[in-house]
């Protein structure tokens, strides 16, 4: 069977753990859309490994799969898999041949287009890694896919068109200069060579193929999602989006698994027990209206350690959002959820959460299709009671029950929200803090 991850918020949800904790029973993880744009945390024997591109399960010993609906970076690729190997892991990873290659010049158009739209307060505050360009040649059908590089030909071709045609964008939309990220030959000469190794290693599959032999084998299939549903190009906030479709959909679409076989398995929602957000729009429960606010943002940042793992920039903070949590059930169609950073809340003078929006008058349970209103929609507050910090560690070693009855109570108003069961709670950073209620590939 399959088990879906997806961010049900707009990513940093803690995936990544919710991917180790219910991937033991897994035999392959795979990620379906998105590039080196991703970070996971993972904690494994007690050291802390930071990845972008490589699937956390790689680190445990799983088959990691590239699907693909990513984007990918070999430089990035490359540079975990050796320093895994360094720290003496030695990660099994393929790269789809239909997945597109990040290049060069991408970042480089990432960074100019998101200079020129902040004028107008357009940009994204992309992580810079030349995601949506990569991504705009995909559909511009100018891109370069993983299968090209172990074709010089083919690549000498695709790259023919595609260099001087970014360079006329570059001198005369943007009247900018090319630097070295345009040259076609040191590209050509670069990714041959990665050609070279990806085919050395032999990292490279037809991943529908290959997954599908895998299922019908009886191997278990952990489909992991990168950032989250109020990120998807589609059911996001657009513009403030990433370029793909973390939703659930987008594990059928980047991997070459069928909608049937998705469908039967498991699509659990990972949820933070609050809100944050790493780039720039909109966000109706943000914590900054007063310095009681931002005191608060300031408290729960520091004790969940809100700082982008690819960027390192600070996280805005909010309240959790209902309508945006109700939106993602529903673009999901989520089975179970698993519910993060609990223990954080601990901490806090007050606990609220935005249970629907006021629009113009109008109580709205959802989010709307335009970012432009959803800017506008007033969050509207309920409050709940606080819970002082416990021995985490006990409570996640008795289960469910060892929860302060405070917070069973906010974990049940979600659930009952979002008519879905509740299957994990994440009490603290590692695998062990986690309260397991049900093990999707086991139930
Ligand atoms: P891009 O994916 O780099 O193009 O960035 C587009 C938007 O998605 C920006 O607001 C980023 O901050 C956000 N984003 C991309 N990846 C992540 C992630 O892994 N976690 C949180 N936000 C992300
Ligand atoms: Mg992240």
């Amino acid at each position: 069977m399959t088990v879906t991850i997806v961010g049900a918020q707009l990513g940093d949800e803690g995936k990544g753990g919710i991917v180790d904790l219910f991937g033991d029973p897994a035999d392959v993880v795979v990620r379906y859309q998105g590039g080196d744009n991703a970070g996971h945390t993972v904690v494994h024997d007690g050291e802390e490994y930071k990845l972008s591109l490589v699937p956390s399960g790689a680190i445990r010993g799983k088959i990691g799969v590239l699907g693909n609906g990513c984007v990918v970076n070999p430089r990035t690729l490359f540079d975990e898999i050796d320093d895994l190997r360094e720290q003496g892991i030695d990660p099994d990873v393929r790269v789809a041949e239909r997945a597109h290659v990040i290049l060069p010049y991408h970042r480089v158009l990432d960074g100019i287009e998101e200079e020129a739209k902040s004028d107008d307060d357009l940009e994204a505050g992309t992580t810079g890694r030349g995601i949506g360009p990569t991504y705009e040649d995909k559909v511009g059908r100018r891109g370069v896919r993983v299968g090209d590089l172990l074709d010089p030909d083919v690549l000498r071709d695709r790259l023919e068109y595609v260099v001087p045609h970014h360079r006329a964008i570059v001198e005369d939309v943007y009247g900018a200069e090319v630097g070295e990220e345009f040259d076609l030959a040191a590209i050509y000469e670069e990714f041959v060579s990665i050609g070279e190794r990806l085919a050395a290693e032999d990292m490279t599959v037809n991943a529908g193929e290959f997954l599908d032999a895998k299922r019908r084998n009886g191997d278990q299939i952990m489909l992991e999602g990168a950032q989250g549903t109020s990120l998807d190009i589609d059911h996001g906030t657009y513009p403030y989006v990433t370029s793909s479709n973390p939703t659930a959909g987008g594990a059928c679409v980047g991997t070459g698994l069928g909608p049937t076989v998705v469908g039967q398995g498991e699509v659990i929602g990972v949820v933070k027990a609050y809100l944050s957000r790493v780039g720039t729009g909109p966000l109706p429960t943000e914590l900054q209206d007063d310095a009681e606010e931002e005191a608060l943002a300031e408290q729960i940042r520091e004790e969940g350690g809100e700082y982008g793992t690819v960027t390192g920039r600070p996280r805005r903070v909010g309240w959790l959002d209902l309508p945006m949590l109700r939106h993602a059930t529903r673009a999901n169609g989520f089975t179970g959820l698993a519910v993060n950073h609990l223990d954080v809340l601990a901490t806090l003078p007050e606990l609220k959460v935005g249970h629907a929006y006021d629009l113009d008058g109008e109580e709205l349970q959802t989010m709307p299709p335009t970012t432009e209103r959803w800017a506008q929609c007033e969050a509207k507050l309920r409050s709940f009671e606080t819970w002082d910090p416990v021995d985490w560690n006990a409570v996640a070693d008795e289960g469910y029950e060892a929860l302060p009855e405070a917070a069973k109570a906010y974990l049940s108003y979600l659930s009952d929200e979002l008519d879905t069961p509740i299957y994990a709670v994440g009490v603290g950073p590692g695998r062990d803090q986690s309260i397991v209620r049900v093990r999707p590939f086991d139930d």
